[in-house]
């Protein structure tokens, strides 16, 4: 969480810093601030609450200078406030640091600081790095920042400047995302790179333990301890279009409309003779994959949900017994993990702290980790040992919903290869699936056009307070990430349910008038679904049903239904997901509430 941006070159810093920011504040959102060398000091702008609130006070009082940095914050250490706000000072106000994780041992260098006559303006882990800067000062920039992260645990990317050497700009990552933007007499420091993308393709992307000192003509990297550090530029094609709103009002409802394109995208070159192939993606041998025993799908929130998925799809194609683990969970509880385990990590930004760390521990016990992931060169790609990519394009919106689609893409393509390889199931049955996964973008395309219908219902559920969401198999991993969409942008209380789980608890909650949102694709489940839809009449639900086109007979059952096309019932999740995503969007709108910055959320949660 919290996103950094920094700046040195010929130009007017602060702007560059702001539009960086902006890019950013998917990242958190909590507070923004601004520090820029003028020449002689550096001053310092900082502001609780949305970007929009810095630049006010900005247009009253700029910041000019060739030199900057700039935080946009999620708060993990003190509330939000301007005192909180990054970037951070030393007493004499000689080093301005702004800071994307968490300093563990924070408390105990700033009891050793205090003794030593410091005093401190905000209660963050983050401030004693400016104090320490000061206190280690040693008349080398370089050397002082070095000397200074030796005293520091925990997660870090950090960006420093400090009117001492105001000829350069000093960053350094520990376990936090941290790119370096290569331009022409100019370069620039982002947490990632659509911030900086309008100014440069060529990046580096910094490791765990390294550092770049960056003036306006060269980059140095070099490990904290000193040892230089040679690496290639990474050159990024996006189109700087793919990552704007595109007419869209909000870049969710944008990131919705994309997704035909992102499963198309997420599909091409992976498919050959008829058969999925990621050959490229794995490098393990036809041998080593048939010796594969079981399969762990490890992540957080929606791309757990995606892992949900997987397991019915890996189950029901290749008959390898799967595990799905909520990633804060899986890094601590000692998984049985043996060199023929495969661990799956998804991750939309390849940055989460606990699916890193589960991914780590995978690798500690010898097992082989492949990580989906929609951001190259993100840590997660970059530790794994074998990678598939995403092709979602950038993700903006801090609810997650194309990424989603692509990862369940991902998901049929590895069941399908696995299948394939060890001949669970015969190339007539694979071909068979894979025809149907090519016809999905354009079965997308259908199901968007629920949109109409969704959002006159979506004007009823946005006045509601709890509402309930049911399934049977992979609906019911599909009514998980529903209810998730809905929660965190609309802040209506909702629930998913096994619908055969309900009476064994939960029915007690269902009086007239009570939403239940009802997922019925499932062919083999649906006579079991439409027997739990009648549980929750009978109690007087409201119930809306998703179901598959033609299905009359849940139309004479449930208040409303909107019906999604058929396809195979293993590949629904990936249009019954989309009238979900509709639902919790227009819901959020019609209740006035920030569709892409939803509260105490952020899009890249880099810390545990
Ligand atoms: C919800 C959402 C989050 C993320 C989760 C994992 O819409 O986006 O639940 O899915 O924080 O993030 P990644 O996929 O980047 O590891």
């Amino acid at each position: 969480m919290c996103g950094i941006v920094g700046y040195i070159g010929p130009k007017q810093a602060q702007g560059i810093l702001v539009e960086g920011l902006r890019k950013l504040e998917y990242r958190g959102y909590d507070s923004a601030g601004l520090a820029v060398y003028n020449g002689e000091t550096l001053g310092v702008c900082k502001a609780e609450g949305r970007l929009s609130e810095l630049e006010r006070r900005l247009s009253r009082q700029s910041l000019p200078g060739q030199l900057g940095i700039g935080h946009t914050r999620w708060a993990t250490h003190g509330k939000p406030s301007d005192e909180n706000a990054h970037p951070h000072m030393d007493m004499a106000q000689r080093f301005a640091v702004v800071h994307n994780g968490i300093i563990e041992n924070y408390l105990e260098l700033k009891e050793e600081l205090l003794a030593k006559g410091c005093s401190f303006r905000s209660e963050t882990d983050t401030e004693v790095v400016a104090h320490l800067l000061a206190d280690q000062w040693d008349g080398d920039l370089v050397s002082t920042v070095r000397k200074a992260v030796r005293r520091m645990r925990g997660a870090y990317a950090l960006a420093i400047i400090s009117e001492f050497e105001p000829d350069k700009l000093v960053a350094v990552r520990l376990a936090s995302p941290l790119i370096v933007g290569v331009g022409d007499g100019e370069n620039f420091i982002a947490s990632d790179i659509p911030a900086i993308l309008e100014h440069t393709r060529d990046f580096y992307v910094l490791e765990d333990g390294e550092m770049a000192v960056i003036t306006r003509d060269d980059v140095r990297l070099m490990k904290t301890d000193g040892e230089p550090v040679e690496r290639e530029t990474l050159r990024v094609d996006w189109d700087i279009v793919t990552a704007e709103k595109g007419g869209y009002d909000h870049f969710m409802l944008k990131e919705i409309h994309e997704q035909p394109r992102a499963i198309r995208d997420t599909l091409t070159g992976r498919v050959k003779g008829g058969q999925a192939d990621l050959s490229r993606e794995i490098a393990l041998s036809p041998e080593e994959l048939r010796e594969i025993e079981r399969i762990h799908f490890v992540a957080c929130g929606t791309a757990y949900h995606a892992g949900l998925v997987g397991k019915y799809v890996i189950e029901e194609l290749v008959r390898i017994p799967v595990e799905v683990d909520v990633a804060s969970e899986y890094r601590y509880r000692n998984p049985i993990l043996t060199p023929r385990t495969l661990v799956v990590v998804v991750s939309q930004s390849g940055e989460t702290a606990d699916t890193l760390a589960a991914l780590r521990e995978a690798k500690k016990a010898g097992s082989r980790v492949l990580a989906i992931t929609n951001v190259v060169g993100s840590t997660v790609a970059r530790e794994a040992d074998d990678v598939f990519i995403t092709q979602a394009g950038p993700e903006i919106a801090v609810a997650s919903t194309k990424a989603y689609t692509s990862q369940l893409i991902a998901i049929y393509l590895l069941g399908l290869y696995l299948a394939w390889i060890r001949g669970t199931r015969s190339e007539a049955e694979l071909a068979e699936v894979v025809k149907h996964l090519e016809g999905l973008p354009e079965l997308a395309e259908r199901t968007l056009q629920l949109e109409g219908a969704v959002r006159l219902l979506a004007a009823e559920i946005a006045k509601k307070e709890d509402l309930f969401y049911i399934g049977r198999g992979l609906d019911y991993a599909v009514a998980l990430e529903g209810s998730l969409k809905l929660k965190e942008i609309t802040y209506i209380h909702s629930e998913a349910y096994t619908a055969g789980e309900l009476k064994h608890g939960t029915l007690a909650l269902i009086e007239e008038g009570v939403p239940v949102i009802a997922l019925a694709t499932q062919t083999a489940l649906y006579d079991k679904m439409v027997s739990n839809i009648e549980e929750v009449k009978a109690r007087g639900a409201r119930v809306l049903g998703i179901a598959l086109e033609g299905d009359e007979e849940l139309h004479k059952l449930a208040d409303e239904v909107l019906t999604i096309p058929r396809t195979l019932s293993l590949l629904t999740p990936v249009l019954t997901v989309i009238p979900l995503q509709l639902l919790a969007y227009h819901a959020c709108v019609a209740r006035g509430y920030d569709v892409d910055k939803p509260r105490n959320l952020a899009k890249s949660v880099t810390v545990e």
